[in-house]
């Protein structure tokens, strides 16, 4: 196999490309095929390669392409000697698959590498203003995939209730349902709770109030996001609190007109 093949497993973080790493960028530039999912920002992806791109993640009337074929295109090319990067959204590792991209690629004896990217699980909540660790209010998170009811059941069996913060990917279709779970086992319905829907996006979205309230939240429709349940959304309102009172003691702030009101945590 040519020296130069390659393949990287590379997290492309939430959304905004602002938040892709220093290696990402220099493996894209160097890249001559890249093969990304659906949630990556395809003209910022252009914007910094030269390479070939294809989206195989799911799009609007298309469904995503197989894993066994993504596996298939990167064993291929890198055997052409093509530095291939495999461009994923968050971190490759997170729910992601990129465990069994791994595997394929070291099966078939394919030069890799992995690129940590930044995860929504820790980002999205971030963004909106929550921390997933504070001190006095969860020492610990739980990172879970909201979408198989059995396996939610089988790890929150397994923890004190409101002892961590949840964090659950890819459940916000489900949330009423994981609400129910999470009181079935224990859980206090009152423990506050957070959907942040887009993170890092223009069309970031995020609404809290109480895990008995999640089910009935609005989100938007077709939005991805991730649930947050626990002490830690608190946070975000202290926050707002707190900055809020920082504005109007700045006359300068608080006097002009049409001022926002709103507390964006994503960018200075
Ligand atoms: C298949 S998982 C991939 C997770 C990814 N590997 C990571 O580390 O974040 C997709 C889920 O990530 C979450 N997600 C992805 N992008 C998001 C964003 N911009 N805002 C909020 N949640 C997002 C949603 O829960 C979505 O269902």
């Amino acid at each position: 196999m040519p020296n130069a093949a390659r393949v990287s497993l590379v997290g492309a973080g939430p959304g905004d490309p602002d938040l892709w790493t220093v290696r990402a960028v220099r493996r894209l530039e160097e890249a001559d095929l890249v093969l990304y999912d659906a949630l990556v920002d395809a003209d910022a992806l252009r914007r910094v390669t030269r390479a070939q791109c294809f989206c195989v993640g799911k799009r609007a009337r298309r469904d995503s392409v197989p894993q066994e074929t993504i596996h298939r295109l990167m064993i291929r090319a890198a055997k052409q000697g093509k530095r291939v990067v495999r461009l994923k959204g968050g971190d490759p590792f997170v729910f992601g698959r990129g465990g069994e991209e791994a595997l394929a690629l070291a099966a078939a004896g394919i030069p890799f590498e992995v690129v940590p990217g930044v995860t929504t699980a820790v980002a999205a909540p971030g963004l909106a203003g929550i921390p997933v660790t504070h001190r006095g209010l969860a020492s610990g998170f739980l990172v879970l995939a909201g979408h198989t009811s059995a396996s939610v059941d089988n790890v929150l069996a397994s923890v004190r209730p409101n002892s961590v913060s949840v964090v659950m990917l890819m459940g916000v279709g489900a949330r009423g349902e994981l609400a129910s779970q999470l009181v079935a086992h224990g859980w206090s319905p009152a423990t506050p709770a957070a959907i942040v829907c887009e993170a890092s996006t223009p069309r970031e979205w995020t609404w809290t109030g109480r895990l008995d309230g999640l089910g009935g939240a609005e989100s938007p429709a077709g939005a991805t996001g991730v649930l947050v349940i626990g002490e830690v959304v608190r946070v975000r309102d202290a926050l707002a609190v707190a900055s809020r009172s920082a504005a109007r003691e700045d006359s300068a702030v608080a006097d002009t007109p049409g001022a926002d009101n709103e507390v964006k945590y994503g960018r200075v």
